[in-house]
């Protein structure tokens, strides 16, 4: 095969017009995931009950116990049930054309249709009812008039607050036709978080689950993220436990039965390392602009060891070959 012209050069003229050399102008974000128009907030009906921060955007401090009460579990069932249904109806509307705020259009209204408020909406300001994150985005994409391309990969992380607690989840889908490695990572990830939530028993230190991660995810010579942990979770979004998806020692908390909390590792094809995109405050990339992919559960620890509260019927069995 003949070139006819060679390919562009670092110090050539960018290929946009810009008159700056490539470089300096579009070198660094080709491949890259582009930002999208954020369309403005939606409402959810009065008749919702809504969680403290629905109107300020500020989360009020204050502290929730770590083992929860038989009552506490029985409402957070219904609500990681609900998170779950959510995510895999979410997951199948996934296609090439598809904008991420179609996807975040339907899971507001279902949300709303199950009796609940989507968590994210407003929390800490954030804009949308999820988070779409798209290729090198590691986590808090926010949806925008981007349309999902063949061979993306997107993760739709769904939160729903439902009978005054929340139900965290998320899965890492394919759109259309997607490469090998990528879909290695996928795999790779949801593997990392069964081998994490497999680590869950009480009487161990939570460093078990992060340990547990980690080997999966180096053993395939990826990265974990460091920066964003999994969390406790229950009547507040994010509470003081705190689950690292890395090894370390300093991680002495026990788990106890009746503890409730997310295991949500970051896999990175790449480096661990992440940065901020896109000047939203949110969109957290790779640093080196390879993809990422990430699975979420809302676990509670048991006697026997643990449950996933946002398995069960209604969850995500990804359509693909990395199916357990
Ligand atoms: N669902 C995310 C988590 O797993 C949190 C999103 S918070 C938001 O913890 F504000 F970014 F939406
Ligand atoms: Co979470
Ligand atoms: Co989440």
């Amino acid at each position: 095969m003949s070139q006819a012209t060679p390919a562009l050069q670092a110090n050539d003229a960018c290929w946009c017009g810009s008159g700056r050399k490539y470089k300096r102008c579009h070198k660094g974000r080709e491949g890259r995931v582009t930002k999208g128009r954020v369309s403005p907030m939606r409402s959810v009906p009065s008749s919702i009950a809504r969680p403290p921060y629905a109107d300020s955007g500020r989360p009020p401090r204050r502290g929730e116990d770590d083992v929860k009460s038989a009552e506490v579990i029985a409402r957070m069932r219904r609500a990681g049930a609900a998170a779950a249904e959510i995510l895999r109806r979410a997951g199948e509307i996934v296609a090439p054309g598809v904008t991420t705020e179609e996807i975040d259009v339907f899971v507001h209204d279902l949300t709303i249709e199950l009796g609940g408020y989507p968590s994210t909406l407003n929390y800490h300001g954030y804009p949308k009812s999820l988070c779409t994150s798209v290729n090198e985005v590691i986590c808090h994409g926010i949806p925008d008039s981007r349309a999902l391309q063949d061979g993306d990969i997107v993760n739709l992380d769904v939160t729903i607050y439902l009978d005054g607690v929340h139900g965290d989840t998320n899965a890492t889908f394919c759109v259309g036709d997607v490469d090998q490695p990528s879909q290695d990572l996928i795999a790779c990830a949801e593997r990392s978080m069964w081998r994490g939530i497999e680590a869950v028993r009480p009487g161990r230190p939570l460093s078990d689950i992060g340990r547990a991660i980690e080997q999966e995810a180096h053993a395939a010579r990826f990265g974990v993220v460091r920066a964003f942990v999994g969390h406790g979770i229950g009547e507040q979004f994010h509470n003081d436990i705190q689950v690292l998806h890395y090894y370390d020692e300093r991680e002495t908390k026990v788990m106890r039965p009746g503890m409730t909390f997310t295991i949500e590792p970051m896999i990175n094809a790449g480096a661990w390392q992440h940065k901020m995109a896109f000047d939203d405050g949110w969109t957290a990339v790779t640093a080196d602009g390879k993809r990422s992919a990430q699975f979420e559960h809302t676990i509670l620890v048991t006697e026997a060891g643990c449950d996933v509260l946002t398995g069960g019927p209604g969850a995500v069995s990804p359509s693909a070959p990395w199916r357990r």
